[in-house]
C-alpha cells in the first residue's frame, strides 16, 4: 500500500503530512503503508520543508529535515494506490496530469477525517497560526486515514 499527499510547493502542508504520518506508520507498526509527498509546482524541487513548518513539526515531536521537495508526475498515479489533495487547487492540477491507466485513487485529504473543513489551509503567507493548525490537521487526517486504511485491509 502506498500513499501519496500532494500540495502546492511540497515545502510546507504535505511535507507536514508526511512526515507525522511516518512517526505514526511507525509507532503503529504498519510498516505495510508507504508514504511520500509532492508538490503539484516546480517552485521549490530539492528543497527540505519550509523552516517554519520544520519547527513546528519539531515542537510536536516529528522530524522533517530529510524531506526533499518533488513535483507530482503523471506516473504517480501507476505508483500509488492512494494520492491525497490538500486542496481544490491541487486536485484540479493532479486530475490535469492523471494518465488513463491509472490506478490511484485521488482524493481530498480531508473527506478521509470528520474535521469540519474541506481544505488544508495554505499557511506559506501567514503567521505562526497557520503552521500550528497545519500540524494539528494533519495529524488528525493521519490518524483518520490510518483508521481508514487498516479497516479497509482487514
Ligand atoms: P505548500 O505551501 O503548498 O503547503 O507547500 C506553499 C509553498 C510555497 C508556495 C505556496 C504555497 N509558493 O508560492 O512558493
Amino acid at each position: 500500500m502506498k500513499i501519496l499527499f500532494v500540495c502546492l510547493g511540497n515545502i510546507c502542508r504535505s511535507p507536514t503530512a508526511h512526515g507525522v504520518m511516518l512517526k505514526k506508520l511507525a509507532d503503529a507498526g504498519l510498516d505495510w503503508i508507504e508514504v511520500d509527498s509532492a508538490g503539484t509546482a516546480a517552485y521549490h524541487i530539492g528543497k527540505a520543508p519550509d523552516q517554519r513548518s520544520q519547527q513546528m513539526a519539531r515542537q510536536y515531536g516529528y522530524d522533517l529535515s530529510g524531506l526533499r521537495a518533488r513535483q507530482a508526475i503523471e506516473e504517480d498515479f501507476v505508483e500509488f494506490d492512494h494520492i491525497f489533495a490538500m486542496d481544490h487547487a491541487n486536485y484540479q492540477n493532479l486530475l490535469a496530469i492523471q494518465p488513463s491507466h491509472g490506478k490511484a485513487k485521488l482524493s481530498m485529504a480531508l473527506s478521509f477525517s470528520d474535521l469540519d473543513m474541506d481544505e488544508v489551509p495554505d499557511p506559506y503567507y501567514g503567521g505562526e497560526d497557520g503552521f500550528s493548525d497545519v500540524l494539528k490537521i494533519c495529524e488528525q487526517l493521519c490518524d483518520d486515514i490510518i483508521d481508514h486504511l487498516a479497516r479497509s485491509a482487514s
